[in-house]
């Protein structure tokens, strides 16, 4: 029977949250992860605590540049692994392009051979750059990325489409906004604006706090990638009766300044931020904010956790596992 689901990047924090969700519909999943060193190992083993030793899931540790993709039984690819992260991008651009581009392009190439043709691949609103007027609308040019992040995102999306109109796959790719909620990755902000508070020491604030982000929960990160699975699976593709890669922004639907996020973050956890003032930093975009309607039209998506509701979650996941974190 073919009819299980693969999730590259399954250790990492949408990954891992996707699975379970997965498991929770009773999908059969097999998850491949590196245990990439961007952040530790550690907590990647711990995002896989509730998955590991589940009935109907597999895991299995390869690299998707490296190793053959575990594809027996697979009829749909979720493809979230990833070298994340905007800033460091600056640092390591190489490395961002083999894992985001190569590997992406080696994941499609697997799932092709296997004669895989729906794939969901998690790209990023960074792709929209610092030029595309608000609210970000997928048809939007996104050709001036300001980070090899938004580029190597930006160039995985145009290799999805390469494969959708040369081998009629359906490919939905998911233009991330900001997720966050248990398990978030530790270099985002809203984890390390938490850590930093509950532990009395400054916050780096960039900029003078005017920037905007639109910040999805995870719950509702999750509910879209599900949705945009259901739809690889609907009949037809393009126009031409080729396939079609169709970018779908997954966001939270509302702008929150920084400087209010890390005034919200403070006051949920009872103390006071201490704010030290920085500079703009390099690659990183003033703004931004989803134009969710084709979400809506295509996936019935609809975002259901605001930010203050969204960061009391977060709050108390990071107060449980505090001292757990390092
Ligand atoms: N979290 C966000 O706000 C956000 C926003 C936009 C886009 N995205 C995208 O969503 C996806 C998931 O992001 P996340 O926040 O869960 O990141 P994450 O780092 O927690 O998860 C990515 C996982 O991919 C794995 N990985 C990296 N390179 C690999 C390789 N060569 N082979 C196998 N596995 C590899 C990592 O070990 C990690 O566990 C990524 O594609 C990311 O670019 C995330």
């Amino acid at each position: 029977m073919s009819d299980r689901v693969l999730v590259t990047g399954a250790a990492g924090f949408i990954g891992s949250h996707v699975c379970e969700a997965l498991l929770a519909r009773g999908q059969s999943v097999v998850g491949v992860d590196n245990f990439d060193p961007f952040y530790p190992r550690a907590v990647k083993e711990r995002n896989l605590t509730a998955l590991r030793g589940a009935a109907g899931f597999q895991f299995v540790e390869a690299d998707i540049v490296r190793h053959a993709m575990p594809l027996d039984g697979v009829s749909v690819v979720l493809h979230l692994a990833a070298r994340p992260g905007v800033r460091p991008s600056l640092e390591d651009p190489a490395s961002y392009s083999e894992t985001n581009v190569t590997g992406t392009v080696r994941v499609l190439e697997a799932a092709r051979r296997a004669g895989i043709a729906r794939i969901v691949f998690g790209s990023s609103s960074s792709v929209y750059g610092d030029t595309t007027p608000p609210p970000f609308a997928e048809d939007a040019a996104a050709v001036w990325p300001i980070s090899p992040y938004a580029a190597s995102k930006r160039a995985g999306e145009l290799m999805a489409e390469a494969f959708a109109h040369l081998y009629g796959m359906r490919i939905a790719c998911l233009r991330f906004f900001t997720v966050y909620g248990p398990r978030q990755r530790p270099d985002l902000a809203i984890h390390r604006f938490t850590s930093l508070i509950a532990t009395g020491k400054p916050v780096r604030m960039h900029g003078d706090g005017s920037s905007e982000r639109d910040y999805t929960y995870i719950t509702d990160c999750v509910d879209g990638v599900l949705a945009a699975m259901e739809w690889t699976a609907r009949p037809g593709g393009a126009a031409n009766g080729t396939g079609v890669a169709e970018p779908i922004n997954i966001g939270g639907g509302a702008r929150v300044r920084l400087d209010r996020l890390i005034e919200l973050i403070a006051r949920t956890l009872g103390r006071e931020a201490r704010i030290e003032r920085h500079p703009d930093q390099p690659g990183d975009v003033r703004l931004t904010a989803a134009d969710l309607r084709r979400a809506e039209r295509e996936l019935a998506y609809r975002p259901a956790v605001g930010i203050e509701a969204g960061i009391r979650q977060f709050v108390r996941w990071h107060e449980e596992t505090h001292g757990r974190e390092s």
